[in-house]
């Protein structure tokens, strides 16, 4: 304290303050080590800290929870937080905002413009109703220009039931006329083995953004794992506990890179019942939270389907119906 006052006043008497601490290094407790730990979790700057929960942050750094509190005060007293925004400015960050074109014009309506970054997006239904056909043409659709619908960007593909397939990729590169060999080159796959690894795998691809320009990163599918390692009911607490987690950082891996988040999750019930009952498909309430899109896909006359939008803060409740072809996801 004694300390802290004394350089104060002798601050007041230099022409100019020092410069305000900018690194990770530069707080008060932080190492170069813990710095490389911090950055390679996903802890780039000291907002990401300063908004951190201690247990995250401890678990990155691997330090005690006391010193992780420590650190992010520091990070809260260094960085620029908790300021009220006028709506303006809200306005104009939203406008910052990209959307990624679904290939199929009332979908695209339904979701407010095609799939927006910096949010998660749900697509839950039934087996076949066209959830990883969709994970498929938006990650194509990413990598479009900017007035086709797309970023400009690539993608991170984290498929955990085995079923993405470079042959539709192909197809549906072809028919929009963007090289096939491209357009696989800028999706990174990985197979998820377990829960674990598919948290661990989103960890990967925050240093994969960091060199590549991803705008969009798949989970297909998101609860898949976590269904099959968690089945009981006394497991449930556990389970939507690491999916809460999981699910965090995949949304702040959107914010950080203004990213898509594109999530699948496979339902075997109705609707109604989806959302009611936490213990029925997995992660009902926890992804309820955690999604800013829901969408619900249902059969209807082949090839059709029936997208509906669920829960959304901006948008109305609605109906889409779009057709999956051979090209991919059409009006
Ligand atoms: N090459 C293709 N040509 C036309 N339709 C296809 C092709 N591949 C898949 N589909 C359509 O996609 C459906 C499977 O959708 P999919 O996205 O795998 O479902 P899920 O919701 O289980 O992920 C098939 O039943 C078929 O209608
Ligand atoms: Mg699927």
């Amino acid at each position: 304290m004694v300390q802290k006052s004394t350089s104060r006043a002798a601050e007041s008497t230099e022409p100019a303050p020092p410069p305000e601490p900018v690194a990770l290094e530069d707080l008060a407790g932080v190492g170069a080590t813990t710095a490389e730990k911090l950055r390679d979790a996903g802890f780039t700057d000291l907002m990401e800290l300063a908004v951190a929960s201690p247990g995250d942050v401890a678990e990155a750094a691997e330090i005690g929870t006391a010193v992780a509190l420590k650190i992010i005060h520091e990070a809260r007293r260094h960085a620029d937080v908790g300021s009220f925004e006028p709506g303006t400015l809200l306005l104009e960050r939203r406008k910052k905002l990209g959307r990624i074109t679904t290939n199929a014009k009332s979908l695209d309506e339904l979701l407010g413009g095609g799939v927006e970054t910096a949010a998660i997006s749900e697509f839950s239904g039934e087996f076949g109703t066209g959830k990883t056909q969709i994970a498929h043409q938006v990650a194509v659709d990413v990598q479009m220009p900017v007035d086709q619908g797309g970023l400009n960007g690539e993608v991170v593909y984290i498929d955990t039931e085995s079923t993405f397939r470079p042959e539709r990729i192909v197809d549906m590169a072809k028919a929009l006329g963007i090289d096939p060999a491209q357009a696989l080159e800028r999706i990174h796959v990985a197979r998820a083995f377990n829960s674990n690894h598919q948290m661990l795998l989103v960890t990967k691809a925050q240093e994969l953004a960091r060199e590549r320009p991803v705008r969009l990163i798949v989970v297909d599918s998101l609860t898949a794992h976590f269904r099959a390692e968690y089945p009981g009911r006394g497991e449930l607490a556990p389970r939507q506990q690491l999916l809460n987690k999981h699910l965090h950082e995949l949304m702040k891996f959107g914010t950080t890179y203004n990213a898509a988040v594109l999530v699948t999750n496979q339902v075997t019930a109705r609707p109604d019942i989806l959302f009611g009952d936490p213990t029925r498909p997995i992660g009902g309430n926890i992804v309820a939270h955690a999604a800013t899109y829901r969408v619900y896909l249902r059969k209807s006359k082949p090839p059709k389907r029936i997208a509906r939008l669920i829960d959304s803060p901006n948008l109305p409740e609605g109906e889409a119906v779009f057709s999956l072809t051979t090209d991919g996801i059409r009006e």
